[in-house]
């Protein structure tokens, strides 16, 4: 027997070849200079330009409307009860000063704690503003717990932020793949997914009606319901299969209705904003004033009959009769803002 182990050198040990990542990068975070935007400023400001919001930023909606009708002073309480990236709350914050300050309210707990730093960031320490991961119908509870008997000025700025919309994972994208989602809390409740595989036809059928005004849900709901999408692309695709006629805008647009229903559905959007309206009145010190942007008819719808029925129960001292837009300035610098309705009611003092 002959031993070879002498006689010829040892291989040195494979290593695999680290593998080509590609000229693109496939990760969300890795995939937008604007992600970096102190280094990738000119990109920053060419996105902006081009009428879109930069990748993991929200740009803020009617700042200047919502400034007005809330006339923050400084000394005064704030809550931001839907905090997103922070712009709202850093025009506010501005005007409080000095002495005044803000609760910041989301649901969100991946986006909150960022938007925490880079408020902290800027300067407002805890003393000014405090950060809570609370969903606005508890908004009341925040307030009792921070020792206030109210707040001077209220913002809700409804639905989801383009941080949630753009991040793929998050399952709120109608054009990127990502899972069939849509939970601004993914800790609670259930994904889209979950939802859509036990829901009847019946009742999807109702829900696409009520929460979207969707004119196909008669054709939707059989084909949808009771089946399970793992991804938001498999869902949307299967809508354009059950609408072959509508042509592609149309269909884009079935597409974004039915995600808007499902995403109200899983978020329980509707009852929170009931509580929220109902509990208002109790949340604002005499005198103090409230703003709502709300971005569907569903929302608009209830906003407006909270804010009526205060006034005529005389808690509310005036109310918007008209709602307020944004500018054609803006509509076409950020089409996200276009769909916004500005409501506002001042508490009876
Ligand atoms: C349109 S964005 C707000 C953007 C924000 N005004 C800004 O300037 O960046 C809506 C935010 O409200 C949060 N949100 C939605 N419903 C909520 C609820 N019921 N309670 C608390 N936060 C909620 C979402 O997670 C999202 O971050």
């Amino acid at each position: 027997m002959s031993d070879s182990s002498s006689s010829t050198p040892t291989p040195a040990p494979h290593q695999r070849r680290p593998r080509y990542r590609g000229r693109n990068p496939r990760r969300f975070e890795e995939k937008y200079k604007e992600h970096d935007p102190q280094r990738y400023a000119e990109t920053v400001a060419k996105v902006l330009a081009s009428g879109k919001t930069p990748a993991g930023t929200h740009r803020p909606i009617m700042v200047a409307e919502i400034l007005e009708v809330l006339a923050p002073q400084p000394g005064q309480v704030a809550a931001d009860c839907t905090l997103g990236y922070g712009g709202h709350a850093q025009a506010m914050l501005a005007r409080l000063q000095p002495g005044g300050k803000l609760l910041g309210l989301d649901t969100d707990p991946i986006e909150l704690p960022k938007t925490e730093a880079r408020v902290r960031a800027l300067g407002f320490g805890p003393e000014i503003f405090s950060a809570h991961r609370s969903n606005f119908a508890g908004l009341r509870q925040i307030l009792a717990a921070a020792e206030l008997t109210g707040a001077d000025v209220i913002l809700a700025d409804l639905g989801v932020s383009s941080m949630q919309i753009d991040d793929p994972a998050r399952g709120f994208s109608v054009k990127l793949a990502g899972p069939l989602d849509m939970r601004m809390n993914p800790q609670r409740g259930q994904p889209s997914s979950a939802f859509l595989g036990k829901i009847s036809s019946d009742k999807l059928a109702t829900l696409l009606v009520e929460n979207a005004d969707e004119p196909h849900a008669a054709v939707l709901a059989p084909a949808l319901a009771g089946k399970v999408f793992a991804t938001t692309t498999a869902l949307a695709a299967a809508i354009r299969a059950a609408l072959p006629r509508l042509n592609q805008e149309d269909g884009g647009l079935a597409i974004r209705r039915v995600f808007q229903a499902l995403r109200i559905a899983v978020n329980d959007e509707f009852s929170a904003l009931d509580t929220f309206l109902r509990n208002l009145p109790a949340c604002l010190n005499p005198g103090g004033r409230v703003a709502i942007l709300t971005f569907h008819s569903g929302e608009d719808r209830r906003v407006k009959k909270a804010f009526a029925g205060g006034l005529h129960d005389g808690l509310y001292a005036e109310i918007a009769h008209e709602v307020i837009r944004p500018t054609a300035e803006e509509r076409n610098s950020n089409p996200r803002s276009a769909p916004a309705k500005l409501r506002w009611a001042r508490r009876a003092a």
